[in-house]
C-alpha cells in the first residue's frame, strides 16, 4: 500500500511538473471563492436587502462566467500549448514539421527579447475581448429584464440595488474575459503563478478598497461593486503586461489567426457545459420539491461537495496543460505516462477527500445549520458525498486528459447522453427515495462521467488511437 502511495507521489520530472502546476492552481482557484466571501461579509453590513440584491446578481456572472468565459479558457489552453510546442507557426492542416520550419517568419525580433507571435493567443485576445465587450452591452441593456427572469420583481426592494450592481459590474466584463483567457493563455505556458500573482493582486486591491469605498465614502453597494471593477482591471493590466513580455499581443496578420478551430470547439464545450447545467439544476429543482429543510440540507451539502473538488480541479487543469504539451510534441509515451499519472494522483486525492469528509462532514455540517430537521436530513445525503469523492475526482481528471488531447468532440457528446440519463434518474429516484434520490441521481452522473473516460482511453478511439500501438506514435493528421 505505502509502496503506491509513494510511487504515485514520487518527484520524478513528471511529478514535479505536474506540482508545479497544480499547485500555484490550486490557490487560484482558492483565492476567488475566499474574495467572494470577503465581499459578501462587507455588504452584509449594509442590510441583508443588499445582500440578498448582490447574491442575485453575482448569480448571474458566475452562469455567465460558466457558459462563455471558462470554455474560452480550457480551450486556449490546449491551443497555446500547441502554438508553444509547434515553434509558433501551427495552423490546421500544416504538419507541426514544417511549421516549425516557419519558427524563424514568426520571431518578431530575434535574439534576447524573444517576442514571438503565437496565432491562439492573438486569438483568445481577441475573442476574450470581442466576448467581454458583448457581455457588458448586454448586462447593461439588459439589467432590467435579466433581474426579472432572476425572481426580482419591480415593486421588490431588492430592485435599485441590484441594478446598481449589476450595471457597474457589467463594466468589469470586458477585464474579466480578457483576464480569464490570457490565464488560460499562461496554463499553455505551464504557468500557473503569473495568474495567481495577478489574482491575488487584484484581490488585495478588492479588499483594502471596499471598506473604503463602501463605508469611509458611504457609497454602500456602489461601493462594493466599483472596488470589484477596479481590481478585475488592475488583473488584467498586470496578466496583459506579463504576457506582453513574451509573446505578440496584436499579429501582425489578423487573417492568420485561425479563429475556426476556436469556434468548433467552443461550439462544444458550451454543449457540454449546458447538458451538465441542465441536469445539476434538475438536480436542484427535485430536491426543492422536498420542501424546505430537505432544500437546505442539499444546498450545504453541495457547497461541501463543490469545495471538496477544488483539489482535483486545479489536478485537472495541471493534467490538461501537461498532457496538451506532450501531445503537441508528438510523444505517445509521455502523453500516456502523464495520463496514468494523473489519474492514479486524481484517485489517492479522491480517497483523501472522502476519508477527511467522512471523518468531519456532520462537523462541517453544522457550521452551516443547527436546524434539526436539516441536519436529519443531511445526515441522509453526506454518506453519497463522502462515497462518491474519489468517482468525482476521476471524472475531473478525466475532463483534463480529454482537453489535453483536444478530445473536445466527445467530450461534449457523451455529456448529452450521460445528462439524459442521470436526469432520468434524477427524475424517477425521488419519488421512492426522497432526498437521497436526488443524490443518487448526482452519483450515476459523476460516475458515469468517469465511466465515459474509461471507455474512451480503454478502447483507444478518437485520439487515443496511439494507445494501441507498440510504437506510441500519435497520428495527427
Ligand atoms: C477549465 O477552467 C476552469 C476555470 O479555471 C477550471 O476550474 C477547470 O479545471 C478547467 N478544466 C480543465 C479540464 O482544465
Amino acid at each position: 500500500m505505502l509502496g503506491i502511495f509513494r510511487k504515485v507521489f514520487e518527484a520524478d520530472d513528471l511529478g514535479r511538473e505536474i506540482a508545479a502546476v497544480a499547485l500555484p492552481a490550486l490557490l487560484g482557484l482558492a483565492a476567488d471563492p475566499l474574495a467572494s466571501l470577503v465581499d459578501t461579509a462587507f455588504i452584509g453590513q449594509i442590510g441583508s436587502v443588499e445582500l440578498a440584491a448582490v447574491g442575485v446578481s453575482i448569480s448571474v456572472f458566475n452562469l455567465i462566467s460558466k457558459i462563455f468565459n471558462i470554455p474560452l479558457l480550457n480551450i486556449t489552453t490546449s491551443y497555446v500549448a500547441e502554438d508553444n510546442v509547434a515553434g509558433c507557426g501551427f495552423e490546421e492542416g500544416i504538419p507541426l514539421t514544417e511549421a516549425a520550419g516557419k519558427l524563424s517568419h514568426f520571431i518578431e525580433k530575434p535574439g534576447k527579447s524573444e517576442k514571438r507571435v503565437y496565432p491562439s493567443v492573438s486569438s483568445a485576445l481577441f475573442l476574450g475581448s470581442s466576448l467581454g465587450i458583448i457581455e457588458a452591452l448586454v448586462l447593461l441593456l439588459g439589467a432590467w429584464p435579466i433581474l426579472r427572469i432572476m425572481g426580482i420583481l419591480d415593486d421588490s426592494p431588492m430592485r435599485l440595488p441590484a441594478q446598481q450592481y449589476l450595471s457597474i459590474r457589467a463594466l468589469g466584463a470586458p477585464a474579466v474575459v480578457v483576464s480569464l483567457a490570457t490565464q488560460g493563455v499562461f496554463r499553455g505556458f505551464k504557468d500557473t503563478k503569473t495568474p495567481l500573482y495577478a489574482t491575488v493582486t487584484g484581490n488585495i486591491v478588492n479588499v483594502v478598497l471596499d471598506p473604503i469605498l463602501m463605508f469611509s465614502f458611504g457609497y454602500g453597494v456602489t461601493g462594493a461593486a466599483v472596488a470589484t471593477v477596479v481590481s478585475q482591471y488592475v488583473i488584467a493590466f498586470i496578466l496583459l503586461v506579463k504576457l506582453n513580455e513574451v509573446a505578440v499581443l496584436i499579429p501582425p496578420d489578423i487573417s492568420r489567426l485561425g479563429l475556426r478551430r476556436f469556434f468548433s470547439s467552443g461550439g462544444l464545450l458550451f454543449t457540454r457545459t449546458i447538458a451538465i447545467l441542465l441536469t445539476m439544476t434538475l438536480a436542484t429543482s427535485m430536491a426543492a420539491q422536498e420542501g424546505v429543510a430537505p432544500m437546505a440540507a442539499h444546498q450545504i451539502c453541495m457547497q461541501i461537495w463543490l469545495a471538496a473538488s477544488l483539489l482535483s480541479d486545479s489536478l485537472a487543469l495541471a493534467g490538461q496543460a501537461v498532457i496538451a504539451d506532450f501531445v503537441a510534441r508528438n510523444n505517445g509515451q509521455k502523453v500516456k505516462e502523464a495520463t496514468f499519472r494523473v489519474l492514479q494522483l486524481g484517485i489517492v486525492f479522491g480517497l483523501i477527500m472522502g476519508v477527511i469528509l467522512g471523518l468531519g462532514g456532520q462537523r462541517f455540517s453544522k457550521l452551516f445549520t443547527s436546524d434539526d430537521l436539516v441536519i436529519q436530513a443531511l445526515i441522509t445525503i453526506i454518506p453519497f458525498a463522502v462515497l462518491t469523492q474519489p468517482i468525482n475526482s476521476m471524472a475531473f481528471v478525466f475532463d483534463g486528459i480529454f482537453y489535453g488531447a483536444t478530445d473536445f468532440a466527445f467530450a461534449a457528446y457523451s455529456m448529452i447522453v450521460i445528462g439524459i440519463i442521470s436526469s432520468a434518474v434524477l427524475f424517477a429516484a425521488p419519488s421512492f427515495l426522497g432526498l437521497p434520490g436526488v443524490w443518487l441521481g448526482l452519483t450515476v452522473l459523476m460516475s458515469l462521467r468517469m465511466a465515459s473516460g474509461i471507455l474512451r482511453l480503454g478502447t483507444a478511439t478518437g485520439p487515443w488511437q496511439f494507445l494501441a500501438n507498440e510504437s506510441l506514435e500519435i497520428d495527427n493528421s
